[in-house]
């Protein structure tokens, strides 16, 4: 039987709408965009163009403030990297302990400049607040950045409020925009981000695709590039563009907005269906992160006197993540599930769902099941 995917916050399908949109970009206009002598450079030149103002114009923004790079992890540190080396003297910088390693490494490379990196802690359900940001920020602070969603807990940070603080203190603010983008509603226009990083693989989209809005205007955002190279991209992230790839991107965002609000509704009644099944099954369960701000398709429970690395080996034919696979390598549990209070026992006891466009009913019940008889069988055992 088909395995059942249930990881979408580790990565997606790529929706075949969109590939087939990045197809002729492999096969027939292949060009290098930056070629302006011949009409293969130009349809390429076009292709990208047309894929940043499509992208611009769901972000809210100008498609000038939109350049393309490899993911959300090169965006992140293109933001913080750029805006905290634009100086000479080292500057402080404000972040949340939940953030992705690619936003709390960049930081701390500023920590080693000299600067000061304040990590902001969370509370029981992932949260920071607006004033926790206000009373960290000190007059040598200059950049801020939180993150829109979390990818374990799918909390969503109160970024309204975050943001208004940012702009009354005159500090840059910086967001990792790679699970909310197209998932939640999330627009500069509406709340006044100065940068954003996207992934396309999260939405649907290809691998190895990214993008970072950068404010253009009141205030213009500065950035030192991180790169030598030919100059594309304003400078910020030159090289030959990945034009199959942006195409891929501005698809796959398109749909996801054109669809957000029925997926929303879906997603939620999945998700529900699936939190109703374990709990039902064992009064004991633990969710993790708020159930209210949180991402639709996210679920992330703690089993109790249960291993989730073990749980996996049980769950051939289910694929999901624990509580531990963030860090696999290392072997350590989550630094988000200890960052909301779980000690390290429960967070290796942990296992997140993430529901997609391609989850049924039938897959969430069959999950269910299979979750059940795996912990059943493993608290026996
Ligand atoms: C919140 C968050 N930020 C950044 C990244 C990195 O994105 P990418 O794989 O596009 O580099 C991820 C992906 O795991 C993520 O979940």
């Amino acid at each position: 039987m088909k395995p059942i995917y249930l990881d979408h916050q580790a990565t997606t399908p790529v929706d075949p709408r969109v590939l087939e949109a990045m197809l002729p970009y492999f096969r027939d206009d292949f060009g290098n965009a930056s070629s302006s002598t011949h009409v293969f450079g130009f349809r390429a030149e076009a292709a990208v163009e047309d894929a940043r103002e499509r992208i611009a114009a769901h972000l809210g923004a100008m498609p000038e403030e939109v350049a393309f790079t490899s993911g959300a992890t090169e965006s992140n540190n293109i933001a913080i990297q750029g805006v905290l080396g634009a100086t000479p003297e080292p500057s402080n910088v404000v972040t949340v302990e939940t953030e992705h390693p690619s936003v709390l490494e960049a930081c701390a490379a500023q920590g080693v400049r000299g600067g000061r990196v304040v990590r902001l802690s969370v509370d029981a359900e992932g949260l920071i607040s607006a004033d926790q940001v206000a009373n960290a920020i000190d007059e040598s602070t200059r950049l801020v950045s939180v993150s829109a969603a979390n990818s374990e807990i799918g909390t969503l940070q109160p970024l309204d409020e975050i943001a208004r603080v940012c702009c009354e203190k005159g500090v840059v603010l910086h967001c990792d925009g790679a699970q909310a983008v197209g998932k939640v509603p999330l627009r500069v226009d509406e709340t006044p981000l100065d940068l954003l990083s996207i992934s396309a693989h999260k939405i649907y989209g290809p691998k190895g695709v990214g993008a970072l809005y950068i404010r253009n205007r009141r205030p213009k955002i500065r950035l030192r590039s991180l790169f030598a190279g030919g100059g594309q991209e304003q400078g910020i992230r030159p090289g030959t563009l990945a034009v199959p790839l942006i195409v891929g991107l501005a698809r796959a965002l398109d749909l996801c907005i054109e669809e957000q609000q029925l997926e929303t509704k879906r997603l939620l009644e999945l998700r529900g269906l699936l939190h109703e099944r374990l709990t039902a099954a064992f009064s004991d369960v633990i969710t993790n992160g708020t159930l209210e701000a949180r991402l639709p398709g996210n679920l992330n429970l703690s089993f109790p006197n249960t291993n989730g690395e073990r749980l996996l080996l049980a769950l051939p034919g289910l694929a999901v993540s624990s509580g531990s696979a963030c860090s696999s390598s290392s072997g350590e549990p989550s630094h988000v599930l200890l960052a909301i209070g779980r000690d390290k026992k429960l967070a290796r006891a942990s296992l997140r769902f993430g529901l997609g466009r391609g989850t049924t009913r039938e897959d969430v019940l069959r999950a269910a099941e299979q979750v059940v008889t795996a912990v059943r069988e493993q608290r026996q055992g």
